[in-house]
């Protein structure tokens, strides 16, 4: 562990270590989310815990329904837990908040704007200093490899370079907490290891916490400090994983060392118990 990441460890364990100094980044504590529709109730959530440390890496891995995003939602204040606590910092989410940024499985980009004008929206909705907003986007298109792109439009952009776009306009306002929800699900196999290696630098160099949904199990181990695994609807996290590989990530080594094997291994198991992963 090495710079902006050293305290993410700290919140393993003992749950009495995370108060204190070290307030944690995402705490959902005791959470039961009900979703009620008509006259059936879906229980999605069931007395799940998960807390995430400041600048750590946490993935998030489950079957199919079994409230991911559900989790995310709540971290994100889109949805209120039906029991339990949420926070952010040691602040308890009550609504929608500005310390995160959001990323989709689809792009979800305007046709009529450019790339840069996308990731331009979120300065627009923040009310943003102008000056300020171009000189973050610049920085973000160098730092996502979209130089050159700027000024291309979403139909004339490859499904990663879109993707790109939507994590630049995730990160404008540089939140300290990244929710992303399956954001390379819709990518080919190359073009999602490409962006999984960008992610990986990307974090490494902002220190920014990331809670990642996936269902590629390599992905998750890949990308993460710790995988969390969850159950089949109702949905709680029934292991953490940490994964024991250094923050720096070469992809190819990684995937040849015996820790990455262990640890996918691990999961499959887990995810094969639970019915296995969508
Ligand atoms: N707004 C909603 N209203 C009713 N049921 C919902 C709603 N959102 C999610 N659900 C249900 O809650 C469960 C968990 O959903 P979700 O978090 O989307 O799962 P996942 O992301 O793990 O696939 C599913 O059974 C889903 O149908
Ligand atoms: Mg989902």
């Amino acid at each position: 562990m090495t710079g902006a990441h050293d305290q993410a460890g700290v919140l393993d364990g003992d749950p009495a270590a995370a108060d204190g100094a070290t307030a944690a980044a995402v705490r959902i504590e005791d959470v039961s989310v009900r979703f009620r529709a008509r006259k059936t109730e879906v229980l999605a959530l069931d007395d799940t815990t998960l807390r995430v440390g400041r600048g750590e890496f946490v993935a998030i891995a489950g079957p199919s329904g079994c409230g991911k995003s559900t989790l995310l939602k709540l971290a994100a204040g889109l949805l209120r837990p039906s029991s339990g606590t949420v926070s952010l910092f040691d602040s308890e989410v009550t609504g929608p908040r500005a310390d995160i940024g959001y990323v989709f499985q689809r792009a979800a980009l305007l046709e009529w704007r450019t790339a840069r004008r996308n990731i331009a929206i979120q300065a627009e909705i923040r009310r943003m200093d102008t000056g300020a907003a171009n000189r973050r986007i610049d920085e973000l298109i160098e730092m996502t490899g979209l130089a050159g792109f700027e000024d291309a439009y979403p139909h004339e952009l490859s499904g990663g370079m879109q993707q790109r776009v939507a994590l630049c306009r995730a990160l404008l306002h540089r939140p300290p907490v990244l929710l992303m929800d399956e954001p390379f699900g819709a990518l080919d196999a190359l073009t999602r290891e490409q962006m999984n290696v960008e992610l990986h630098r990307i974090w490494r160099e902002t220190g920014t916490t990331i809670l990642l949904v996936t269902h590629s199990i390599a992905e998750a181990v890949y990308l993460a400090g710790r995988v969390a695994v969850m159950s089949a609807r109702p949905g709680r996290v029934i292991e953490t994983l940490d994964i024991e590989l250094p923050d720096q990530r070469d992809y190819a080594a990684t995937m040849s060392d015996p820790a990455f094997a262990a640890a996918t291994n691990r999961i499959r198991r887990l995810l094969g118990a639970e019915g296995g992963i969508d």
